[in-house]
């Protein structure tokens, strides 16, 4: 790992758009803050319509430039490798951004995120040259064959709780298969994205491959989504939001790839390694501040083990240390805006007036008198019925539950309309593949969690939306259309 240093970061405030730096036609810009200290970083320009569709226009002109559209594959391929190298280049500076714009820990962006969008650059680079059709054999005298061929212009809409990593796991694909993209991401943490659309244009991506705009959903999100000239879109947040995408893109028959929220279940048997299953079950909930699709926000423990897994969860809990971000020691970081944390304090509110016992945390908390921070918080006695059992909190907030036995944990476990992970902690090895065959999950960790591979798909069930992310097979579904060619040989 190269030094892990903070630096005083570039602070990008303008739209990238075909490789230079724009203002919104409007001129309106609104501020980006960093939740640890309430300070505003910076003022960047509220993409409206128009802007979007000069983005547009640009990611379209760039799909009818020869330098793109008859780039060979190799050259692709350089090309994502040039970014990852640039992006590992500036990994302090981009990883502080990160942490300023977000409040999560310089230790998670720094040794987490960026390592992870680095390679995950490194992987679709591979991909680039790989992506092939075939010769099919049909009746008659004919040759059939297929050609893969890019979608086109790409929106990829993306949230706040890992702004550079869930832009790069549809950046690079989609770059990866020969589109070109508008990126917009979230309000509240538009700041790597930006850097990111410049960095691509430096290492020689042409002129509209990748743009950035930043501005809100309703406005800037909506654009894009309704924009005539874009042929799919690639969300990632809030199911909600993931339901009016998909109504809005039907108008223009975009094809469209959700990834939504969560309420994972992780399931802690008795046979479990009990230390293990502790552990594994804080970080499920309080990496990233609970701020994780995939976080292990419901935690079902059998019913001989709850009362040392709640005591051993609680003193975990109490021993999290909230702080300034940018601090070594500090695990948990500051949730990322006000109308955040106004959500995540109403949830224990509503925990405490269902009648869940709080045992942990459940308070506002303030570092040097200032931020947005909440104390890693832990419900036991959670009835599956209770709204903090069965909507996504995104926050520090677990909600724990006793089971009976086997069947119990996955009638409970699929209880939820969400399906986008699981966790199972046990030492019988057949239980494990039991559950993990019948949760109704797109990922399941056994005895781990939050494990991500730019080579393992993931996505949800149900509610948790459709499409996978990461994996080459997913990202050639995704971001790539079959033609089908006839060839007559009989004149
Ligand atoms: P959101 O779903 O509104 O925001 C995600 C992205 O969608 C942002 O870039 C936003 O600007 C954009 N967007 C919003 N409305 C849009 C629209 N009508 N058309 C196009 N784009 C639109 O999430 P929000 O409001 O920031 O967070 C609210 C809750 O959503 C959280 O408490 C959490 O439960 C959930 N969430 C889940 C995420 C996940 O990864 N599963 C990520 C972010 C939020
Ligand atoms: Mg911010």
């Amino acid at each position: 790992m190269p030094g892990a240093e903070s630096v005083t970061p570039t602070i990008p405030e303008r739209l990238w758009i075909a490789n230079g730096w724009e203002d919104a036609a409007g001129g309106g810009t609104f501020p980006t803050s960093n939740p640890a200290t309430d300070e505003v970083l910076a003022r960047v320009p509220a993409a409206e319509a128009e802007d979007v569709d000069r983005a547009v226009g640009a990611a379209r002109g760039a799909m009818e430039n020869p330098d793109w559209c008859r780039m060979s594959p190799h050259g692709r391929a350089e090309l994502l490798w040039k970014l990852a190298d640039a992006i590992e280049a500036e990994a302090d500076e981009l990883a502080t951004l990160e942490t300023l714009d977000n409040g999560k820990t310089y230790f998670e962006s720094r040794k987490v995120d960026l390592p992870s969008v680095v390679e995950n650059f490194r992987y679709f680079a591979g991909l680039a040259d790989k992506i092939q059709g075939a010769t099919i054999p049909v009746a008659g005298p004919f040759l059939n064959y297929t050609l893969r061929e890019p979608v086109g212009v790409v929106g990829c809409i993306v949230p706040w709780n890992f702004p550079l990593s869930l832009a790069a796991w549809k950046v690079a694909p989609a770059l990866a298969c020969g589109n070109a993209i508008v990126l917009k991401p979230a309000e509240q943490t538009p700041l790597t994205a930006l850097r990111l659309g410049e960095l691509a244009g430096r290492v020689g991506f042409p002129p509209g491959v990748l743009n950035v705009v930043s501005g809100f959903g309703e406005t800037a999100g909506a654009a894009l989504v309704r924009h005539a000239d874009v042929d799919a879109i690639a969300f990632t947040g809030s199911t909600p939001v993931g339901k009016t995408i998909m109504r809005e893109a039907a108008e223009t028959l975009k094809k469209v790839s959700l990834e939504l929220g969560g309420k994972s279940p992780n399931i802690v048997f008795a046979d479990a390694d009990l230390k293990d299953a502790v552990r594994g079950a804080s970080t499920g909930i309080f990496y990233g501040k609970g701020e994780v699709c995939a976080a292990g926000s419901r935690i079902l423990v059998q019913r001989t083990v709850y009362d040392d897994f709640v005591a051993a969860m609680a003193d975990r809990a109490e021993k999290t240390v909230i702080g300034d971000p940018m601090r070594r020691d500090t695990r948990l970081g500051a949730i990322v805006s006000e109308e955040q944390l106004e959500r995540v304090l109403d949830y224990v509110e509503a925990g405490q007036a269902d009648g869940a016992r709080l045992v942990a945390g459940g308070e506002r908390a303030r570092v040097d008198g200032r931020g947005n921070f909440v104390t890693a918080t832990v419900f036991a006695d959670v009835e599956p019925e209770m709204k903090i059992a069965q909507e996504e909190i995104f926050g520090p907030v677990a909600a724990i539950m006793p089971f009976e036995d086997l069947d119990d944990a996955i009638r409970m476990a699929n209880r939820t309309i969400y399906g986008l992970a699981a966790g199972i902690w046990t030492r019988d090895i057949g239980k494990a593949h039991r559950v993990a065959a019948e949760v109704r999950a797109g990922t399941v960790w056994v005895n781990t969690y939050n494990q991500y591979d730019s080579a393992s798909p993931f996505g949800g069930y149900k509610h948790s939306g459709f499409g996978r992310d990461l994996g080459w097979e997913a990202a050639i579904e995704k971001y790539t259309q079959v033609k089908s060619v006839w060839v007559a040989m009989d004149r």
